[in-house]
């Protein structure tokens, strides 16, 4: 019985970290790969404040043949070095999966763009720290895990009960 509440959780878990992955627009709107008209707009202030998550998608949408979105080294990065990508993307629709934690560096292949600020820097945070800071602000206390336990010996109601947390969890996170 413990194991099975072990893989219960192994379960929510999973369905968590399918869920939780998304597809992001870089900058939060269409037209927002260009070069910035003020600091305000830069896309650093943007992914500064969201949260990246192993498994999300960055979006660029931009005009195929006149922008490009190359993926660099942090060296690259800082000084606007287009000549030696890790990736290049062009096709106007790209999206890249973001596959690991840590830094990734985008800066737009278009000469001259990147040095007026046509840059990217995404961070995205270690499962560690993700599933610590997961808890929004002051969520109602959340559904208890043992809720379930009303015919506790059937296993076939213990796995009802795990399904109903499951979703019930989601339907909360789908609220935040
Ligand atoms: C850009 O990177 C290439 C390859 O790493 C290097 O040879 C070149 O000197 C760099 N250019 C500048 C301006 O730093």
């Amino acid at each position: 019985m413990a194991g099975f509440s072990r893989s219960c959780l192994f379960f929510i878990f999973l369905l968590f970290s399918i869920s939780a992955a998304k597809e992001i627009l870089v900058g939060g709107k269409t037209d927002a790969w260009k070069v910035p008209s003020t600091d305000s707009e830069s896309l650093n202030k943007w992914s500064g404040k969201y949260r990246f998550v192993i498994g999300d998608t960055l979006v660029w949408n931009y005009e195929s043949g006149k922008d490009s979105v190359l993926e660099v080294s942090k060296e690259d990065y800082l000084n606007c070095n287009i000549s030696n990508p890790i990736q290049e993307y062009k096709d106007g629709n790209t999206k890249v999966k973001l596959n690991r934690a840590g830094p990734y560096y985008f800066i737009s292949g278009a000469k001259g763009h990147c040095e007026k600020g046509q840059k990217v820097l995404v961070v995205v945070l270690s499962p560690r720290r993700r599933y610590t800071g997961i808890s929004p602000a002051p969520a109602p206390s959340p559904v208890e895990f043992d809720a379930p336990a009303v015919a506790p010996t059937s296993s076939a109601s213990r796995l009802g009960g795990c399904l109903v947390v499951a979703f019930g969890l989601l339907l909360l996170r789908g609220l935040f």
